[in-house]
């Protein structure tokens, strides 16, 4: 029997959202249904763009028709309200990152899906970038050798956000990152911030420093006000160290074959005799495969509706990002002192006796 496609709605339609109408309607597996949004210029571009698609501004209307799923891409600090009522009416979820802006939100919605049996996944773009996933099999064939530290830079003059400042907007893609490449979550926070386009808006520009298990340190700094564009992120390992950059698409993942470690020398009994082993080698870049990451991205979510599969990007790797991110908001609050990060588990039978609104 012919499969039918997965029946879509699509709430938000800004910037970001139409993408999504965009890749949905192309793939064969999907079917756009209905859009939703606010604002009813934005909808009016969706009638002109794809005119087969339904349009609303009423949330409950989308909901209330003949679909599956739900992609919700609305502002930040609406993801919490959205998302609960799509899988309150029996959706699967594709929320975009941030997942939440309060870490106790994100674990009463992978609650929510759990105790519902639907499948909730967050839009941590990166794990579907064909470079990361490339370098994520270096990571996990320990061919970089001992990881010593990872960092990242994204920068731009803008765009700017009223509802989250930028590391919120653009560390939570790299902290996925790094606990995607490293399979692991930072211990502690510590992140400084300023505000240099405007004193009473949110910090426009951060660094912050994460320290995850065997020592390793990653550092990230976000900017919304330097002129200057990068995307690049950086792993350095005793063998080799290894440089993705987004913004160059002939050698978006670069591996320099070259490292340095210390060896201890043949009196064992003397623990200052070390030598230090220097390796050259080449410069590679592997050939990486020019997908769209967001329609691979598209494509996991479908996969793991039809076939019942976890997605890479679920609920509780959300929440962790956003776990890490409410600590880095309380180390900005203290001028970068280092914060514990509390990672809750997500129980769902917590979620049943205490699911009042966390707001
Ligand atoms: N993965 C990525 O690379 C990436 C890139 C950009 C944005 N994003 C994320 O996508 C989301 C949207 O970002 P954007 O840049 O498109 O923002 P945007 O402001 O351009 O668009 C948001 C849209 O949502 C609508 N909206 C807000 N609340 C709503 C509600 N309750 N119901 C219906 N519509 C509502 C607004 O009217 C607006 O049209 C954010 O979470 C952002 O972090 C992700």
């Amino acid at each position: 029997m012919e499969r039918q496609p997965l029946r879509f709605a699509v709430i938000g339609t800004g910037y970001w959202g139409i993408n999504y109408v965009r890749l949905l309607s192309e793939l064969p597996d999907a079917e756009v249904v209905i859009v939703c949004d606010q604002n009813s210029a934005r909808l009016k571009e969706i009638e002109r763009r794809f005119p087969r698609v339904q349009v609303t501004t009423d949330l409950h209307t989308a909901l209330s028709q003949d679909i599956d799923a739900a992609v919700v891409a609305t502002n930040a600090t609406s993801h919490f309200e959205v998302v609960q009522a799509c899988l309150k009416a029996g959706k699967h979820v594709l929320v975009e990152k941030p997942m939440t802006t309060r870490a106790a939100e994100a674990n009463q919605l992978t609650a929510l899906a759990s105790l519902m049996g639907l499948k909730l996944m967050v839009g941590h773009i990166f794990l579907y970038n064909a470079g990361i996933q490339k370098i994520r099999t270096y990571v996990a064939g320990n061919d970089l050798g001992k990881i010593y530290y990872v960092y990242a830079k994204r920068t731009n003059l803008g765009p700017i956000r009223t509802d989250v400042n930028a590391l919120w907007d653009l560390a939570s893609h790299d902290v996925s990152i790094f606990n995607y490449l490293l399979d692991a979550r930072p211990s502690w926070v510590s992140a400084t911030g300023s505000r240099v386009l405007c004193e009473g808006c949110r910090e426009d520009v951060g660094f912050m420093v994460l320290q995850y298990p065997n020592g390793i340190l990653g550092h990230i700094h976000v900017s919304w006000a330097d002129p200057n564009k990068e995307r690049e992120l950086v792993i350095v390992g005793s063998e080799a160290r290894v440089v993705f950059n987004d913004l160059n698409p002939m050698e978006q993942v670069r591996v320099f074959e070259k490292g340095v470690s210390y060896e201890s020398m043949l009196d064992p009994s003397n623990h200052y005799e070390y030598k230090l082993l220097m390796r050259d080698g080449d410069i590679i870049s592997p050939r990486i495969e020019a997908v769209e990451p967001l329609r691979n991205e598209c494509l996991h979510f479908i996969d793991c509706v039809l076939h019942d599969k976890q997605p890479l990007s679920h609920g509780q790797s959300g929440a962790d990002v956003i776990a890490i991110m409410e600590a880095t908001n309380q180390s900005l609050a203290m001028n970068g002192a280092p914060v514990e990060i509390k990672y809750e588990e997500v129980d769902e039978y917590k979620y049943i006796f205490t699911a009042s609104p966390v707001r």
